[in-house]
């Protein structure tokens, strides 16, 4: 079927234009002013802003953790995210132990997603401890689409930084990028011991227990080895001020590393830890003060963060009680469905950002650097008719109600929007239109990533 949605501002990560554009089957084919076409069905979009299908490059449905599972799996996470305007989301397949073979566990992550998946989805392969050196098998990686590696610094999971190097320099080699989530484990580990010996352990003393050192000690540490092999490097939710200027740094001096943040990051503050509501805010990093906000935003402005994803990890307030202390309390928010509202309202409203910016870091940059751009993150013909229709006026006060996850609540719950997904239109079809779910299961398509 063929839609013309009329008369809205088109915003591109180049430009904001007034222009219509028309989508034949699953793909936009025409952009311009004035377009006509007698079958298909108009969109009246006049007031609108005409954005590329947002991409959340950091999402957890179905995953496992001890014997609890996050509260969305891959079916109520992608209704989530089209009636937030997202249309791709990145997921990770994750093996659980170093002997899993990675290609079994690609297959069976992608098993677990097919019949599930309201909207497209790509991977991230997380490594652990002898996989960084399994050359055969992230190239079979990479040739199936995963080409982007996870690696820890902290948990179970982690590898050495000297690991981390040997993984950078093989993904080098096969044109991936290697993704990092940065923490020092001895700094984290120390602040555990210290608050333990002080009977401080509940979810209050969460920030505390991953202080703000520990992942600028990790991001410099990595900085330092990226500079070494001379290859990108690309670090997940970057929750502090000071992490965000060292990557600013090693940016100036030419070296590609790329860095992502989260709305928490820049709206929330570690104040809500002293709160009885502490284990709903419980996320690692955890949320810092009001300075980090402002220099993440500001990173953000000036370009030396590249994108804001959720790390959409959401876990219902029964869950998180059932955590005894900060670190048995399952770690993480929901996010995905409130990504763009909130970005526009606190990004643009305020002056942070620009339209065309907004789109840059939700879409177009993610796009080019997981491998899906050009057929995701813009809006010229040819690309997938992925297209979000935000009305600037809707105004809103978010609660859980407005929202479609499985966690029962938001952390940004009394937040207010002013500005909102109205349509969301995933390759051609309408799948969200005005607080509605239109979609099915098993819609979304795997999107394999292309190399660098
Ligand atoms: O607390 C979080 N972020 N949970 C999800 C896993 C991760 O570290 O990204
Ligand atoms: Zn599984
Ligand atoms: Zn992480
Ligand atoms: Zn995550």
């Amino acid at each position: 079927m063929a839609w013309l949605i009329k008369g809205g501002w088109v915003v591109t990560a180049e430009k904001v234009e007034q222009a219509d554009l028309l989508i034949e089957g699953d793909k936009i084919v025409a952009r311009g002013p004035g377009l006509t076409a007698a079958s298909a069905e108009v969109l009246d979009a006049r007031g609108k802003y005409i954005l590329p299908g947002i991409i959340d490059a950091h999402v957890h449905y179905q995953m496992p953790i001890g014997n609890l599972w996050t509260a969305d799996d891959f079916y109520t996470g992608t209704v989530v995210a089209a009636c937030g305007g997202v249309t791709t989301v990145i997921d990770y397949a994750e093996p659980t132990r170093s002997e899993d073979r990675l290609e079994e566990v690609i297959e069976h992550r992608l098993r677990e997603a097919k019949d599930k998946v309201a909207v497209d989805f790509s991977l991230h392969l997380v490594l652990l401890p002898g996989h960084e050196d399994d050359k055969k098998a992230l190239q079979a990686a990479v040739d199936r689409g995963l080409v982007s590696f996870k690696v820890f610094t902290t948990y179970n999971q982690r590898l050495s930084y000297e690991a981390i190097g040997k993984c950078i320099q093989n993904a080098k080699k096969l044109g991936a990028l290697v993704t990092v989530h940065a923490e020092d484990h001895d700094l984290v580990m120390s602040a555990r011991k210290k608050l333990e010996a002080e009977k401080r352990t509940s979810a209050h003393y969460h920030a505390l227990s991953r202080p703000p050192e520990a992942e600028i000690e990790a991001v410099r540490r990595l900085l330092h080895i990226a500079k070494e092999c001379q290859a990108p490097l690309y670090f997940v939710h970057v929750s502090t001020g000071g992490a965000a200027e060292l990557i600013a740094g090693v940016r100036k001096e030419g070296l590609k590393v790329f860095g992502e943040t989260c709305p928490h990051y820049l709206l929330l503050t570690e104040e809500v830890y002293a709160t009885k509501d502490a284990p709903l805010y419980l996320m690692c990093p955890p949320l810092r003060k009001e300075q980090d906000n402002r220099k993440l935003w500001q990173a953000l402005a000036e370009g030396h963060l590249q994108v804001v994803a959720t790390d959409h990890c959401s876990y219902t307030p029964e869950q998180k009680a059932a955590g005894t202390s900060f670190w048995d309390t399952p770690a993480g928010v929901p996010g995905t469905e409130t990504l763009l509202p909130l970005l526009y309202s606190y990004g643009v409203r305020e002056g942070w950002l620009s339209l065309p910016q907004l789109v840059q870091v939700l879409s177009t940059n993610p796009a080019r650097l997981f491998g899906l751009y050009p057929r995701k993150g813009d809006l010229n013909p040819g690309s997938d008719a992925d297209i979000v229709i935000f009305d600037p006026r809707r105004e809103l006060q978010l609660n859980a109600k407005v929202l479609h996850s499985a966690a029962g609540y938001t952390p940004f719950a009394g937040h207010t929007l002013k500005g909102y997904p109205e349509a969301t239109f995933l390759r051609g079809e309408l799948i969200y239109y005005q607080g509605r779910f239109l979609g099915r299961p098993g819609q979304g398509q795997f999107i394999p990533g292309k190399r660098h």
